[in-house]
């Protein structure tokens, strides 16, 4: 008989968002544009020429959508704050009006038994830092920082889950590697810089929090496990790449102070050796770590491909709108794997969720989202397993709360456990979303039931 799923009492249950995804107004009340606002509105580089001027409206509808949170039953919500809507320049003047939003998000959350949970960085660079570099420039650490203690000045005990950075690995491959992200740089020999000065500024960010902040900070990483596709040595040796560069290429230098061999090879001439001093920095002892899990990769080696010489091998298997293969297997493992290699930190999942295809306009407010909720289903008992086998996974966040702005997908991919028409800004819960409130109610017992 199958174990039976279980979460401890105290767990964690939310839904994600991040500011540029869904609050639209990116410029009101004095904000200043961020790499994401040029990169959106630079033609060729967005899905059908979508941008986040609008998204979901959450900056004037951010009421109604903490009413949303506690119909749901949410007892978290993560978020992230615009670093350009607080310092319009990115650094020294503080815009209060945009400090004034989250601050105002926050007491309601609060109010509603809601508890923040706040992302500092989740990709959108305030421009005017961009012009002076941005993550290329060894300054971005010190600026960070800064931006850093505005927000633990303003926050900090109303909030107590900080996180410094989303998916550092996403900043580096996407915006500065392959460029389909802003800000759209395509150069092997930025990338490893990119990923060590995103890496000193959540040192410095954490060195700040902990000169006056009282609670929580960590950092939250998409992970993502890899398979061998065949049993050979060239196999191997490409899983063995692809896992440094995207899974452990930020965590060995949070918890151990160094880089992953293999990124000498990915990198050759292009990697810099850097000083020690820099990662003592970035080993800073952090409270828990943020996991993002959306899917795993088969791996085989292939000579041409730029720079991890691997691709992946499709399966036989269902795949969301974003070619993604649904494993849920691959959460288990890559949350034992975290326990096994880095000391089973307490873990968060700070994102798990499927795109499919949902129609624009849910029809007579019902909107059926049938593989959503196995994907959910599936995906929460493979974490009730890690948690089975000791892992110290204190929560769950779904992402996403709305369809929202997939980035350089635009409204195209739709993650929502709430649907969005984004012609009216009306919201329906989704049956996801009502299957999540009874996971919440019931604090995962659901999930036993086989029709549940
Ligand atoms: C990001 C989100 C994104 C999601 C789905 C993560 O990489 O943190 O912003 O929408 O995955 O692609």
């Amino acid at each position: 008989m199958a174990q039976r799923v279980q979460f401890p009492a105290d767990f964690l249950w939310g839904a994600a968002t991040s500011a540029y995804q869904i609050e639209g107004s990116p410029l009101a009340d004095g904000a200043g544009p961020s790499i994401w606002q040029r990169f959106a509105h630079t033609p060729g580089m967005m899905h059908n020429d979508d941008h986040g001027d609008v998204a979901c409206d959450h900056y004037r509808l951010w009421k109604s959508d903490v009413a949303l949170m506690k119909q749901l039953g949410l007892k978290a919500y993560r978020f992230s704050i615009s670093w350009s809507r607080v310092l319009p320049e990115g650094k020294g003047r503080i815009n209060a009006a945009g400090l004034g939003f989250y601050d105002r998000l926050v007491d309601a959350l609060l109010e509603n038994g809601i508890e923040p949970l706040v992302t500092l960085f989740h990709w959108d660079l305030p421009a005017a830092l961009d012009d002076r570099g941005g993550w290329l420039n060894p300054d971005i650490a010190s600026w960070f920082a800064d931006y850093a203690q505005v927000m633990y000045k303003a926050l900090d005990g109303r909030v107590k889950k900080w996180a410094t950075l989303n998916e550092p690995w996403v900043v580096t491959d996407g915006g500065y590697l392959h460029g389909a992200l802003a800000p759209g740089h395509r150069s092997r020999f930025e990338a490893p810089i990119v990923s060590h000065q995103l890496l000193r500024a959540h040192g410095t960010a954490v060195q700040a929090y902990r000169a006056t902040g009282k609670h929580q900070i960590g950092i939250v990483v998409n992970l993502e496990p890899k398979y061998p596709a065949s049993q050979s040595q060239e196999d191997a040796a490409a899983v063995k790449r692809a896992d440094a560069y995207m899974n452990r290429q930020y965590l060995d230098p949070v918890y151990f102070g160094s880089y992953p061999e293999e990124l000498r090879e990915i990198f050759a001439e292009a990697w810099p050796e850097w000083p020690a001093a820099d990662l003592e920095l970035i080993k800073q002892p952090i409270d828990y770590l943020g996991v993002n899990y959306y899917t795993r990769n088969v791996t085989k080696h292939h000579a041409h491909n730029y720079p991890l010489k691997a691709a992946s091998v499709k399966q036989h298997a269902t795949y969301s709108e974003t070619g993604w293969e649904v494993f849920p297997q691959g959460l288990t493992d890559i949350l034992l794997w975290v326990k096994q290699r880095y000391g089973n930190p307490p873990v968060y999942i700070t994102e798990n969720g499927a795109a499919f295809y949902d129609p624009p306009v849910a029809e007579g407010g019902v909107l059926d989202d049938p593989l959503r909720v196995i994907y959910q289903k599936k995906h929460l008992v493979a974490v009730a397993n890690a948690i089975a086998q000791g892992c110290d996974v204190r929560g769950y966040m779904a992402w996403s709360l709305l369809d929202n702005l997939e980035w350089s997908h635009g409204f195209s991919k739709r993650f929502g456990i709430v649907h969005v028409d984004f012609a009216t800004q009306q919201r329906t819960i989704k049956a996801s979303g009502k299957h999540y409130a009874k996971v919440i109610a019931t604090n995962g017992a659901i999930l036993n039931e086989r029709a549940g």
